[in-house]
């Protein structure tokens, strides 16, 4: 039975540039979707430009232009950039539409009807000069634990304490520079304790990845608190119906989008929305999200669709995040990509092959090392893959007018490659694309070893073997037609051009069961070919200067004596191991060789911009006698010293070359 599914990727803010994290989530939403596809089933993919927020407020204002034209021109791109990534979306829209506004309000009030909103009074820092409520990411000051200047109002990058931006020390705001004062306001909330029961069940229903659902049941454990739905003016967003002067917060209509931009497309094609929405609905529903946004899907999101009477989501598939040769992709490193920037220097389908080889179904990172991903397109997509045909073909036209022969002389071979095709189908379905580009590389070495084991360039050299000629190159290139199909859901420009060359398109799967045999073939075309060192290099440009950061929150320091300096024991060390700190997202904890065999455990604020296993091995600078400080997660008995800029900046100190743990720095 075709199974009916509808699918999302989450809808990227419309305040910059698509990058290759964005990339990172809809190509494997894509590869899902075209996997459904040639599976024979009903598959409708939609998304969505995130059009409303803070953010794209104060975008547009520092750019001179509306939020509308922003939001217009940044759409108009990344559909761009969508497409020429080849993302297959039966509908691309924007938040910032009537049928958005329509399911908010109407959603909204189902809410309100069954008693889940809220009225509360909060407090919150409020800009007098720019004349708003600011985020608790627009305000800094010194963290109130442990004195570090410069932390965002919610959390310390320092040392993990979590706070309220009244907390800091002497607090500014991002937008002014003047210190905010607080102000009382109305605030509407979500009760999210009323979904407990039912968001358990959910959780637990097989619609999350083990991963996940082990994230949620923290969040279960922490308790459900009220969520704050609505925001004060000036905001870029939909006015709440019976609060004046009060928006729906982004996050509330965002996920609503996926409807809206659903509804935009049944419009326009006569589809039955309620069939795909309603409560009890038979279809499935799939959201595809990056791990950062897990709470808003897996908790808001299934309780606002519930208490608002439409069905909730079958699964939501959460993936880590892209890192780029080990580190968070950072403007200031150099190691931001754009989708643009990759296009400009690279085939498309190469991001997707790698993407996909490196993809499990979990929450891990995937890193992009570019060193990797230069091998792998070489040696397995150039030397292995496209190299079944490049063997066959010429063969096939020289003597045999381009026919195929009638028979294959090995059908227990191409009976075996059909076969795994049920267990690629499972690890696409299971999001563990690595497992389906790794059978699918193990079957074109075993296309190989036929060609190597049959030897059609010798066959060729005597005129009373050409039977046997065709024969074995007949069998090489329907292996090769085998494998194309099943990586088809990765590299669908490439899959086309080998059906075209082969002169037999494929729309499904099951097709595959009859051989291509006594037909007439196309000239070949090179599918793929290699890459160099220095054009994958190219995707790394030089790292921008920092910006000098201008906000001078701490006075200059008072000076100090030579003595007072050479107090410090700052030495060379060795980062021998490192781990991601569960329950703090800013941490990592790290083991460091200080001297010849001794060691010291460190908690370090530098998650935000390292991957633990890019740090083992390295060599750092820190202080080992300052006083143990006792954290939530275990005692840190050394500083490990970074140089930090405004936000982005975050530079571990290292000595050149050469230079040995224990080493005094001085
Ligand atoms: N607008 C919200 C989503 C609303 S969905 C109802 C948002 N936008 S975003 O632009 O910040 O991110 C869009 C998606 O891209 C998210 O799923 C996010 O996790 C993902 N990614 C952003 N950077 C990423 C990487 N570096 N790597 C992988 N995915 C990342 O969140
Ligand atoms: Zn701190």
């Amino acid at each position: 039975m075709p199974r009916r599914i509808l699918v999302t990727s989450a809808l990227p803010y419309a305040n910059g540039p698509t990058h290759l994290g964005h990339m990172t989530e809809v190509v494997q939403t894509d590869i899902w979707v075209r996997f459904q596809k040639l599976a024979g089933h009903e598959c409708l993919y939609v998304s969505a430009d995130d059009a409303h927020g803070t953010p794209i407020m104060l975008k547009a204002q520092a750019d001179g232009i509306t939020p509308e034209q922003l939001i217009t021109a940044v759409g108009r791109e990344r559909r761009r950039d969508f497409a020429d990534f080849g993302i297959g979306f039966d509908n691309y829209y924007t938040t910032h539409s009537d049928e958005n506004r329509t399911f908010t309000e109407r959603i909204y009030r189902a809410l309100q009807a069954g008693g889940h909103i809220v009225r509360r009074s909060v407090r919150q820092a409020y800009d007098e000069q720019a004349g708003m409520f600011l985020p608790d990411r627009y305000v800094r000051g010194g963290c109130p634990r442990c004195g570090a200047p410069d932390q965002y109002g919610d959390s310390c990058e320092s040392c993990g304490a979590t706070y309220a931006p009244a907390d800091l020390i002497n607090p500014v705001s991002v937008i002014s520079g003047t210190p905010p004062v607080e102000r009382e306001s109305e605030h509407l909330f979500l009760r999210l304790g009323d979904f407990e029961a039912m968001l358990r069940e959910w959780t637990h229903s097989g619609a999350l990845h083990q991963a996940a659902a082990n994230k949620l049941d923290e969040w279960f454990t922490a308790g459900l608190r009220d969520w704050d739905v609505s925001r004060d003016a000036p905001y870029f967003g939909f006015e709440i119906p019976d609060a004046p002067g009060k928006y729906f917060y982004v996050w509330l209509d965002a996920p609503i989008g996926y409807m809206a931009s659903f509804a935009n497309f049944c419009a326009r094609t006569g589809i039955d929305f309620d069939q795909w929405w309603a409560a009890g609905s038979s279809t499935e529903l799939h959201h595809f999200i990056g791990k950062d946004i897990l709470y808003f899907h897996a908790l808001f999101w299934p309780a606002t669709l519930q208490g608002a009477g439409f069905r909730t989501p079958t699964a939501v598939h959460a993936h880590g995040f892209l890192t780029v040769n080990g580190q968070k992709m950072s403007k200031s490193r150099g190691t931001f990509v754009t989708a643009r920037r990759f296009l400009d220097l690279l085939p498309a389908e190469y991001f997707r092959y790698y993407l996909a080889a490196r993809l499990g179904g979990g929450l891990d990172d995937i890193d992009l090392n570019l060193e990797e991903f230069a091998t792998r397109i070489n040696a397995e997509l150039v030397g292995k893959l496209v190299n079944i045909a490049s063997r066959c073909a010429g063969f096939i036209h020289r003597g045999h007018g381009g026919r195929l022969a009638g028979a294959l002389p090995d059908p227990a071979l191409y009976a075996e490659f059909v076969t795994a095709g049920e267990r690629i189908g499972a690890a696409y379905e299971s999001c563990e694309y690595a497992t389906a580009i790794r059978e699918i590389m193990a079957l074109a070495d075993r296309a190989n070893l036929y060609l190597d084991q049959h030897k059609p360039w010798l066959a060729a050299k005597d005129p009373a073997r050409a039977a046997e000629v065709q024969a074995v190159c007949t069998q090489g290139l329907n292996l090769f037609r085998v494998l194309m199909a099943w990586l088809k859901p990765v590299m669908p420009v490439t899959a086309g051009r080998a059906e075209a060359f082969l002169c037999a398109p494929l729309a499904l799967w099951r097709e595959l069961e009859a051989p291509l045999l006594g037909t007439v073939i196309d000239a070949y075309q090179p599918l793929a070919t290699r890459i160099d060192a220095a054009q994958v290099a190219g995707l790394v440009a030089a790292p921008e200067p920092a910006a000098a950061t201008a906000t001078p929150l701490a006075p200059a320091p008072a000076p100090v004596s030579l003595e007072e300096f050479q107090r410090l024991d700052l030495r060379v060390a060795r980062i021998e191991a490192a781990a991601a700190v569960p329950g703090a997202d800013r941490l990592l904890q790290l083991t460091v060789e200080i001297a010849g065999g001794e060691r010291r455990n460190v908690f370090a604020g530098i998650r935000a911009a390292y991957a633990p296993e890019a740090l083992v091995g390295r060599h750092v600078v820190v202080v080992t006698n300052l006083p143990p400080r006792r954290l939530r997660f275990g005692v840190s008995e050394a500083m490990v010293l970074a140089a930090s800029g405004d936000g982005e900046g975050l530079f571990l100190i290292a000595p050149d070359a050469g230079a040995a743990p224990g080493m005094q720095v001085r």
